[in-house]
């Protein structure tokens, strides 16, 4: 879920509103807003998007007045995504207003003893009991707002990020954090505030912010402004104003149609923004300062042990397959989810690297937490600056992707291959499993990288017309094998995520162990063939589909001919080193599943279900 808020001297509607919009990608099952005019409270909300919300809320025009406000974008947990469990949810009395991200676990006894004090519910969710409990925490105690929520939430179990309002209090806002992430934008002159999930609502009225740590707390006073308390003991927190790096243009989608092509399209530019002043070819040096200042730990790690959720699990897969063929390091990939409660065999021997495009994803964070407590040492490789997994290790690389808003992960994806390749290449170097002149050539290879995947982009219109052909289809599968079978896996993800095609991913030769079983002259099925990767294995398979009338398009290597008799469509990408291909192989992927979800007027960028972050475990 994405909440912001406002409290200042300007009108808060459009300034909250804007800021649904731009968190919309946390989740957009509900949305809600509620605005203050100095008198009264109003709220409006409704099951589906901002867009929903605003059809409603632009033409009644005293919800544009007043300047205190705070809005909420739902990805549903407890209730269904309707009217009543939308958020914001107000006290029985009317007095509290709260906007919640995050689980309460413990809401149904909370629920109940509350019951028997007379409290009466509208919604079925734990956001509910929340605002309640800190209503009923105030009465009892005469405390005001902030020590009300502090006192709940010393109360509560699960995670949160909460904006609360106090209709008897109308000169602030409460916010407090446990496990969800809230960035707090320091306004004009100190005269107003932003609250929110991440500092895109607010970017351009401030780049000062302050984050959350978790178990703290904000009281935002329009006179005296904010004050940092730890929620265990109240303890005054010292606050440390970080200087945002964001820019309007580049959370904006620059003349796409969808943000997803957009960012399909931004991937050289990103990946050159990965190993700038990383990677410097010509001399023959990886510097990376996270790796640098803890090389002896990496050098006598007896494993590494790779964490991750959804697309950064394949990014992890085509890593174990990086670190094991150059840097000759025992790896496992491990589903956070997974890992976490599982109880897993770490040592202090261990290096976890964990995976994150937004940095807060909660399983992910949860499974570095485990490993901590366990010795191990945790780097993190996250895109988001600041995110809560890029605080939360020891050490760490940014992908410097830039902001990615699609849904549906891309370069994200292959800005995450470029540096756990960068930290492959490091190591195979610095414990010589690589020589010089191989280690020199794959810095060449690398740098090239960008380049060809600006070259692939031009086959747009090619998978475009593949696109046109198997929009249709109900399956597909997705064939690769080595550094390429992540890929396959992944493909299958995007055209799942964005088409709703059901789709698979499989190693090639494993084919034969079922999914051949699906294979009929209407399933599409996708083979990764590139020529240095198994070829001959590769062609194999394909021609196992083809007898089994099997429609075939196959990703190959420039110049291809073998491949190109035998399959339905191929599609050519630029040669490069085997260990290096899933950054090409994956473009075309990219595309067709965008090509296919926008024939099928699919909601490309928010498809439906999905987060983008998914900080609920
Ligand atoms: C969600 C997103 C995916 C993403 C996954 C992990 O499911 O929809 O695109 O791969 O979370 O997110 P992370 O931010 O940790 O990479």
């Amino acid at each position: 879920c994405g909440i912001t808020g406002y409290i200042g001297f300007r009108e808060a509607y459009p300034i909250v509103v804007k800021g649904l919009e731009r968190l919309e990608y946390r989740g957009y099952d509900s949305a809600g807003i509620m605005m203050f005019d100095g008198e009264n409270i109003q709220i409006s909300k409704t099951k589906g998007k901002v867009a929903d919300l605003k059809k409603i809320t632009d033409s009644e025009e005293s919800r544009k007045k007043g300047t205190i406000g705070i809005g909420h974008t739902r990805w549903a947990t407890h209730g269904v995504p309707n009217d009543i469990n939308s958020h914001p949810h107000s006290s029985m009395s009317g007095d509290l207003v709260i906007v919640h991200n995050g689980i309460i676990e413990n809401y149904d006894t909370l629920k109940k003893e509350l019951i028997t004090r007379g409290y009466v519910f509208q919604s079925d969710t734990d956001t509910e009991v929340l605002v309640n409990l800190i209503e009923e925490v105030k009465k009892q105690e005469g405390c005001k707002l902030g020590k009300a929520v502090q006192i709940a939430l010393n109360q509560v179990i699960g995670a949160y990020a909460i904006a609360v309002f106090d209709k008897t209090k109308p000169n602030e806002i409460v916010v407090a954090r446990l496990g969800s992430p809230i960035a707090i934008g320091i306004g004009k002159d100190n005269k107003e505030f932003f609250v929110a999930s991440d500092a895109s609502p607010f970017i351009e009225y401030t780049k000062e912010a302050i984050y959350l740590e978790d178990e703290e707390m904000a009281i935002i006073k329009l006179d005296k402004g904010i004050r940092v308390r730890k929620i265990k003991d109240d303890s005054l927190v010292v606050t440390n104003i970080q200087k945002l790096q964001l820019s309007l243009e580049q959370i904006e989608k620059g003349g796409y149609e969808h943000f997803m092509l957009k960012e399909i399209h931004e991937q050289p530019k990103a990946i050159i923004d990965t190993y700038r002043g990383r990677m410097l070819a010509d001399q023959g040096i990886i510097k990376m300062a996270g790796v640098d200042d803890h090389l002896e730990k990496f050098l006598n790690a007896d494993r590494i042990i790779i964490v991750a959720c959804g697309t950064s699990w394949h990014a992890g897969l085509v890593a174990e397959y990086l670190f094991e063929d150059i840097a000759r390091i025992p790896v496992e990939v491990e589903y956070a989810s997974e890992f976490r409660y599982r109880n897993p065999i770490i040592t202090d021997k261990d290096i976890v690297i964990a995976i994150s495009q937004s940095g807060e994803t909660a399983d992910t964070l949860a499974a570095i937490k485990l490993a901590k407590s366990k010795g191990a040492f945790v780097f993190g490789v996250c895109n988001v600056v600041g995110s809560s997994i890029a605080r939360e290790t020891h050490a760490g690389a940014y992908t410097h992707a830039g902001p990615e808003i699609g849904v549906a992960s891309t370069k994200a994806f292959t800005t995450q291959i470029t540096v756990l390749s960068l930290i492959a290449l490091k190591l195979g170097k610095a414990k010589g499993k690589i020589s010089n002149s191989l280690f020199h050539s794959h810095l060449q290879t690398l740098q090239l990288i960008p380049k060809k995947i600006e070259e692939l982009l031009a086959i747009d219109d090619q998978v475009k017309h593949i696109a046109s052909v198997y929009k249709n289809a109900t399956n597909c599968l997705y064939l690769g094998r080595g550094f390429n079978f992540p890929v396959a896996l992944e493909g299958a993800l995007k055209l799942k995520e964005i088409s709703y095609i059901h789709a698979e991913g499989y190693p090639a030769a494993e084919m034969k162990h079922g999914p051949i079983a699906l294979i009929d002259e209407n399933m599409p099925i996708i083979v990764i063939a590139t020529s240095k990767g198994h070829y001959e294995k590769v062609v194999s398979n394909i021609q196992e589909i083809k007898s089994r009338s099997g429609k075939i398009i196959a990703i190959v290597t420039q110049g291809d001919t073998t491949v190109k008799e035998i399959a339905d469509h191929t599609i050519e990408i630029p040669e490069t080193e085997e260990a290096f291909t899933p950054l090409l192989t994956t473009i075309p992927l990219q595309l067709l599943s965008y090509h296919i979800a926008v024939f099928l007027g699919r909601n490309v960028d928010q498809p439906r279900n999905l987060a983008k972050s998914v900080t609920v475990e």
